[in-house]
């Protein structure tokens, strides 16, 4: 695991814009795991101004999101369908078709769920995989607990994680119970994982990430068996790093 601690979440989310810059230039059809929530934020801004500077094509870009709320329509505004199209996809020259968020509507869950998985196989696989963390250890909505799941599936969400999201709706009873997400086997095929903290209130669970003790109760803790991962943190996430000895 390579760790890069930048001073602050302006120079977390350059970074992180200039990573997924070189993953564009480097492949003449790149495939990105795509993650929502407020850490990649920055980082979309950020690959916004360099389209509008005519820096970044996104015309042959293929992307996968990890996760959306079960139950919620994609044109809610609290979907990841609708945090997508606000933050990049309405603002840069990426192909609609070449853009996948989980949403199953009519159809079986599971067989959404093994199509979703196909779907990324048959692009040739994630090349670079963006994830942030819950202050849980949850990286997509893969939740802390006995078990963790291969394939993209649907998940209990943690009341820890409803409440963390219930910045974003009106009250928590708002906040859907289920996801759809891709496992943990989708994740850790990912060429290339970059996964992103900014805050205290993400330092634990970086440092349990990066602490040598992979257990499924931080599910995280199992990038360590990753053998391309980049966690790029600032000073505040990453300010128990040293204390564990890392
Ligand atoms: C979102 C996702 C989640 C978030 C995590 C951190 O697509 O997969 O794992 O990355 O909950 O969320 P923020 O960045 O809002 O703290």
């Amino acid at each position: 695991m390579e760790i890069l601690v930048v001073k602050d979440y302006q120079a977390l989310s350059e970074k992180a814009a200039l990573i997924v810059t070189e993953e564009i230039k480097q492949h003449n059809m790149p495939v990105l795991g795509l993650a929502t929530g407020s850490t990649p934020e920055g980082m979309y801004a950020r690959l916004v101004e360099m389209f509008n500077n005519n820096l970044l094509d996104f015309s042959s870009v293929v992307t996968f999101n990890l996760d959306e709320y079960a139950g919620l329509s994609p044109d809610h505004p609290q979907s990841y369908h609708s945090f997508m199209h606000r933050h990049l996809f309405d603002h840069v020259n990426i192909m609609v078709e070449n853009t996948h968020i989980p949403h199953c509507g009519d159809q079986n869950i599971s067989e959404f769920c093994r199509e979703y998985d196909r779907a990324i196989s048959a692009a040739g696989g994630i090349g670079l995989q963006i994830l942030g963390i819950g202050g849980n250890g949850h990286i997509g909505f893969n939740e802390p607990g006995r078990f963790l799941s291969v394939y993209t599936h649907l998940v209990e969400l943690t009341e820890e994680t409803i409440k963390a999201n219930s910045r974003f709706f009106d009250s928590p009873r708002e906040v859907p119970r289920q996801a759809i997400t891709m496992g943990m086997g989708s994740i850790m095929h990912a060429s290339k994982i970059l996964l992103l903290a900014s805050g205290n209130n993400k330092a634990s669970a970086i440092q349990k990430t990066v602490s040598g003790i992979i257990s499924t109760d931080l599910p995280a803790s199992m990038l360590q068996l990753h053998h391309n991962v980049t966690v790029l943190v600032d000073q505040d996430a990453a300010s128990l790093i040293n204390s564990s000895g890392n």
